[in-house]
């Protein structure tokens, strides 16, 4: 691996990664994909598309004011008005390089979509909802036509390489079929961007492949980087409830376009709530758990025409509905909530970089401030978009280190890879879900922490845990994350590294002596 320190590592084959990796161009970046270039990841499956203000009754403020509206008190307003300045320059970088956005039947205008809790139309899509598999296909394209960019496809990165002052100098690589620790190889790189997605596999419901286990975030977080806003995962209100894992979605801008929210005796769910079908994402999930939590069925209800043209206005859940059983001729979709989204992430500023020297973050592991407590829909490409700009901005204006760095023998075996076990996924769904309390928090925090600090310890029950520890600490309800009762009201993001997760365990777990001695 000689001569490959000038390198710049970006691990993570989605939309973050591989925009950070052309917009280095023609730095010379490696890119490693865990599950080949193109292949599962969350971009892929993307049905929602890219919001920006591009309609003329629009504007960035609208936009950024939404964000904020959404996220609850938490969304940081200078980088929401950054981010929404900059995401028609976005859009026209993406059709620049070929994507093909839906525009009006005179192939003129761009076709802006509503979605909820925006109050403007300003969602793009490419292929009706195939927008995230559009992007992808382009990005990918242009990734392997660019000289610069060398991808390595089945490989993992078991941790990230630290210099003697705790730098991050490369990463620790292995092959994808080795499920444990037998050795791993030192890539030295000048720069590591993280852009591993979120942490849906770690719930039994969800709507992300089930290898986003957050295995991105565990990397920071044994490099030491500063965590915020865990606790806040985003549950998607629709995801269609056929008995399929991950669960298929059926697109918010379903509702934007007339569908709406029923139960099995027809009558309309969401008629009481503020906003309606078109409340924020926390609120209609959260009115969607409940009911079914009391025995209810909930459905997406179709108008005739919306169900008539769904093969050519929404391909994808046409397809999915056919794929599964789903008879659009009763134009009801069986719904309910699912993990969908992770807020919280590995904390970075404005320009990408996180509280570890030589480590960058982009896209749904980091966290920006954009989304604060509930993210609005839509905003999570453009996010990773705008900083995958951002980021390349600012490692193409900062110097490469002259000298060979001192490597630190890696501190930790690897874990198991893959899927997170069930009973993890059963415990998170149940207790660290949509609806939340003290006890199930604590009951989560107990078992996790005594798999992942126990002889079996994998990375998942770790991730997991960071996750419940957050979630027990915030005592409020906000945004995404609704606890009951609550005793405080806190208002401000959550921090914490893996120490403090560790020490906090160790004070919560006093009466079990053999927890004490494995954290
Ligand atoms: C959706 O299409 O409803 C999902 C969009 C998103 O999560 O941003």
């Amino acid at each position: 691996m000689a001569g490959t320190g000038d390198r710049i590592v970006i691990v993570g084959g989605g939309i973050a990664g591989l925009a950070t990796a052309l917009h280095l161009a023609p730095m010379p970046v490696t890119l490693i994909a865990g599950g080949g270039l193109g292949g599962e990841c969350s971009t892929r499956l993307a049905q929602g598309g890219v919001a920006a203000a591009m309609g003329p009754d629009d504007s960035a403020a609208l936009h950024a004011a939404d964000t904020l509206e959404a996220a609850a008190g938490l969304g940081d307003a200078a980088v929401a008005e950054r981010v929404t300045r900059a995401a028609p320059i976005a859009i026209d970088w993406l059709i620049r390089l070929g994507v093909q956005f839906d525009r009006d039947a005179a192939g003129a205008a761009l076709v802006l979509g509503l979605e909820a809790a925006h109050g403007r139309r300003r969602i793009l899509h490419a292929g009706g909802d195939r927008t995230g598999q559009r992007i992808l296909d382009t990005l990918v394209d242009a990734v392997r036509a660019a000289p610069s960019i060398s991808v390595l496809e089945n490989v993992w990165a078991d941790s990230l390489a630290l210099g003697t002052s705790g730098e991050v100098v490369g990463v620790h690589l292995r092959q994808a079929e080795v499920a444990f620790h037998t050795g791993s190889v030192f890539y030295p790189a000048r720069a590591v961007v993280l852009s591993t997605g979120g942490i849906g596999g770690l719930y039994g419901a969800t709507t992300n492949p089930l290898g986003s286990t957050g295995s991105g975030l565990l990397l920071a977080a044994r490099a030491g980087a500063v965590l915020r806003d865990l606790e806040f995962v985003q549950f998607h209100p629709t995801a269609i409830s056929v008995g399929r894992d991950p669960m298929p979605l059926a697109t918010e801008a379903l509702r934007g376009e007339g569908a709406c929210l029923i139960n099995g005796a027809g009558e309309p769910v969401m008629a009481d709530v503020p906003g309606a079908d078109l409340a924020p994402r926390d609120i209609v999930a959260a009115t969607l758990f409940a009911r079914i939590a009391r025995g209810e069925d909930v459905f997406l209800e179709l108008p005739e025409d919306l169900a008539r043209g769904l093969a050519h206005r929404f391909p994808g859940v046409a397809a999915l509905c056919a794929a599964n059983g789903v008879d659009l001729a009763r134009r009801r979709i069986p719904v309910r909530p699912a993990a969908h989204y992770h807020m919280g992430g590995v904390r970075v500023a404005g320009n990408g970089r996180t509280s570890v020297a030589g480590l960058w973050a982009c896209g749904e592991v980091a966290s920006t401030g954009l989304h604060g407590a509930n993210r609005l829909a839509s905003n999570s490409l453009v996010e990773a978009l705008v900083y995958a700009r951002w980021i390349a901005e600012d490692l193409q204006s900062a110097a490469a280190g002259s000298k060979p760095p001192k490597v630190v023998p890696p501190s930790h075996r690897g874990g198991a890879t893959g899927h997170a076990a069930p009973w993890l996924r059963a415990l998170m769904d149940r207790c660290v879900g949509v609806a939340r309390d003290d006890a199930g928090l604590r009951e989560a925090v107990c078992d996790l922490a005594s798999a992942a600090f126990g002889r079996d310890g994998d990375d998942h029950t770790l991730t997991a845990l960071l996750i419940a520890v957050s979630a027990l600490n915030r005592r409020e309800s906000r945004g995404a994350h609704r606890r009951h009762p609550q005793t405080s009201a806190e208002g401000r993001s959550s921090e914490w590294t893996l120490a403090e997760v560790r020490a906090q365990v160790l004070e919560l777990t006093s009466g079990e002596p053999a927890l004490q001695e494995a954290s």
